[in-house]
């Protein structure tokens, strides 16, 4: 049976029903967990902590449900990425990510892969890409965070299979709900659970997933041996919250494209991106690659005093840096030193009211302008 993205929401990871037991069991919080006194560690029975947890294990099931393959979770995004990048490149190998995607993935890659003999290249991500000959990992980020341009994940994942590369997609902006990547050929997701697909705000988990049961027994020899494990509660809380992602994406996107279209028509506003309009430049591939575009618009006012006058005036936009939440808001990402125009706002959409959410935007985009 075909099943709607709302019912494999809801479902994911779910246990079969047992009379007396709850929907979704609680976390398990365990460091040691007894042993046989005699027997000692027995395979497939929880020993420890750091490698045995049936939370996080329940989670797992549900992300990789929706992805697509094994899931391996993390204590955040960037342990998820660096667990990507550190078990693929050695000495000698080539990486390929995006020059305008998340900006610290492009940090931590200068910061410590050079060092190990690794050899980094960027492109933006709509290309033009560099030829693939010797590259082993090619990550893509796509819709890229926070500029929103599109790549086409099937061309580039063939392409660098081609020259013996693997390919790992961030797909945080998406979520599986928006986007496939190992549908499309990529050999890892990857991705920060804090934002849209646990939606609250109020946690911080990554996960990578691969249908390649040796990859993904490297990343989970990775997580126990650096300790990235989330904890139970966190585990327990994302699966708890995985259950309104349709929900949740559907007023987001529905709230994006009322943004989007107030946007595009106020004269404070010099540019805009959002995949899900028909004149951005990366509709048409959007629209054949993604299941849902997701609720983040990226705009550009005229300096950093017009968006401090347009938060300043805004009533429901919260000035924070994250996105993908319940509650709508605004990010000028040069604040953090990501090379972005000093004007630039990622502005994530929350499930606020749409005629709201609009009427509060047309204020604060008229006070900006002053
Ligand atoms: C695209 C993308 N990837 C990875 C990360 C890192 O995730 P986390 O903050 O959970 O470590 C972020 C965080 O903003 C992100 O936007």
């Amino acid at each position: 049976m075909l099943l709607g993205d709302g019912t494999r929401a809801v479902h994911a990871g779910l246990p079969a029903p047992v009379p007396g037991r709850p929907f979704l069991p609680g976390p398990v919080p365990a460091a040691p967990y007894h042993l046989d006194p005699v027997a000692g560690p027995q395979p497939g029975v929880d020993g420890y902590g750091r490698t045995d947890n049936a939370t996080y294990r329940a989670l797992e099931t549900a992300i990789g449900e929706l992805e697509g393959g094994e899931c391996v979770v993390f204590a955040s995004g960037m342990a998820a990425v660096t667990a990507v990048l550190l078990t693929t490149l050695r000495g000698g190998d080539t990486l390929v990510l995006p020059s305008d995607g998340y900006y610290l993935t492009r940090v931590f890659a200068a910061e410590h892969l050079p060092e190990r003999g690794v050899t980094v290249l960027t492109a933006p991500t709509s290309g033009p890409y560099p030829a693939f000959d010797g590259v082993r990992l090619l990550l893509l980020e796509t819709p890229s965070n926070p500029g929103l341009d599109v790549c086409d994940l099937a061309g580039l994942a063939a392409a660098a299979h081609a020259r013996g590369g693997l390919v790992a997609v961030d797909n945080t902006t998406p979520t599986p709900l928006g986007q496939r990547p190992l549908d499309h050929g990529a050999d890892f997701s990857v991705a920060s659970g804090t934002k849209a697909l646990t939606g609250h705000s109020d946690l911080l988990l990554g996960y990578v997933c691969t249908r390649d049961p040796q990859l993904a027994a490297a990343i989970r020899t990775w997580r126990a041996r650096t300790g990235a494990v989330p904890g139970p509660f966190e585990a327990w809380l994302a699966h708890r919250s995985l259950g309104t992602l349709d929900l949740r994406l559907s007023r987001q996107s529905a709230n994006a494209a009322a943004v989007a279209d107030v946007l595009a028509g106020h004269p404070a506003v010099r540019s805009v991106r959002w995949p899900g309009r028909p004149e951005d430049p990366a509709y048409g591939l959007a629209k054949r690659q993604m299941r849902r575009v997701p609720g983040v618009v990226t705009f550009t006012l005229a300096d950093k005093a017009a968006v401090d006058r347009f938060l300043d005036a805004s009533e429901l936009v919260f000035a924070a840096t994250s996105f993908g939440g319940l509650h709508t808001s605004a990010d000028r990402r040069a604040q953090w030193g990501d090379a972005a125009p000093e004007g630039l706002v990622r502005f994530s959409c929350g499930i606020e009211d749409t005629a709201d959410l609009v009427a509060d935007l047309r204020r604060a985009l008229d006070a900006a302008r002053v």
